[in-house]
């Protein structure tokens, strides 16, 4: 579904992608993983379209999308999650979910305020389906919840409904599991894999906990100072001599690899 050409992106002299290439299958949950400082956000914020590139290509189902904005992606079904913005905090889960369609698509605010109009209309249809994505996420309980009160692993689960508001083709997650428990981790897992099996959206997935990463994800790409070390299985990933020395060699981050 992606194709990643020879990526590059500078920032000053400092190459933080240093020519990468990789493939995302469609419909696989591919993780992404490396040290801290591998490159891998600005690789994301790269084919997502929130940096240029300094030079390289990316393609969506063949068809180049290098340097296309965030809401023309968004069009495409391409979505990556942001953290949620501080003025949506006073609003309910479920209000929040019901802003994605117009708030994300990138319209003028003439537009948005016209498309509001229209929307009333449409609103009861907008509400069934937000009440659908929280029933999928099993938070309905939540849905008159203000977002400003979730706890760090329930916001990050509505970030994730946030992408299932429209039609999501490849979702991007920047370390989806930071700070979250663990049962509400594996509870976003869980979403994750239905909605991968059940909406057939294909995923990838940067994350530093590796047991995450093994339920989850196949295969795994490695990255290491901006390139694409190897990929793989995750089992395979974690016995290959390259990748854990570009652990070990960062003195940074090995503990994750060994699951400890
Ligand atoms: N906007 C920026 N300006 C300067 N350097 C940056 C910027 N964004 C990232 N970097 C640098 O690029 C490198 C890769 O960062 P990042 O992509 O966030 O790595 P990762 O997500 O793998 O931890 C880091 O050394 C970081 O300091
Ligand atoms: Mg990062």
């Amino acid at each position: 579904m992606i194709r990643v050409e020879d990526l590059h992106r500078h920032f000053g002299g400092f190459h933080a992608v240093d020519g990468a290439s990789l493939t995302i299958e469609t419909g696989s949950i591919t993780g992404l993983i490396g040290p801290n400082g591998a490159g891998k956000s600005t690789l994301f914020n790269v084919i997502a379209g929130v940096l240029p590139p300094t030079s390289g290509r990316v393609f969506m189902d063949g068809q180049d999308i290098t340097g296309l904005p965030p809401h023309e992606l968004f069009h495409k079904g391409l979505l990556r999650t942001f953290q949620l913005a501080h003025e949506f905090a006073s609003m309910t889960v479920r209000e929040n979910l019901m802003m994605v369609p117009a708030g994300q698509s990138g319209e003028t605010i003439w537009k948005t305020w016209f498309q509001r109009s229209r929307i009333a209309r449409e609103e009861r249809a907008l509400r069934d389906k937000a009440d659908e994505v929280l029933d999928f996420l099993t938070i309905s309980h939540l849905a008159d919840e203000k977002a400003g009160n979730l706890s760090g692993g329930q916001k990050k689960l509505l970030e994730l409904g946030r992408t299932m508001m429209v039609d999501a083709k490849i979702v991007f997650l920047d370390e989806v599991g930071a700070g979250v428990n663990r049962t509400l981790l594996m509870t976003i897992a869980d979403a994750i894999i239905r909605l991968n099996k059940e909406r057939g959206y294909t995923f990838c997935v940067i994350e530093h906990d590796m047991d995450f990463i093994g339920k989850l994800c196949d295969p795994v790409i490695v990255m290491a100072e901006g390139k694409v070390l190897a990929k793989g299985s995750a089992s395979d990933i974690m016995q290959d001599e390259a990748v854990i020395e570009a652990y070990l060699g960062t003195g940074l981050k090995n503990k994750d690899m060994v699951g400890a």
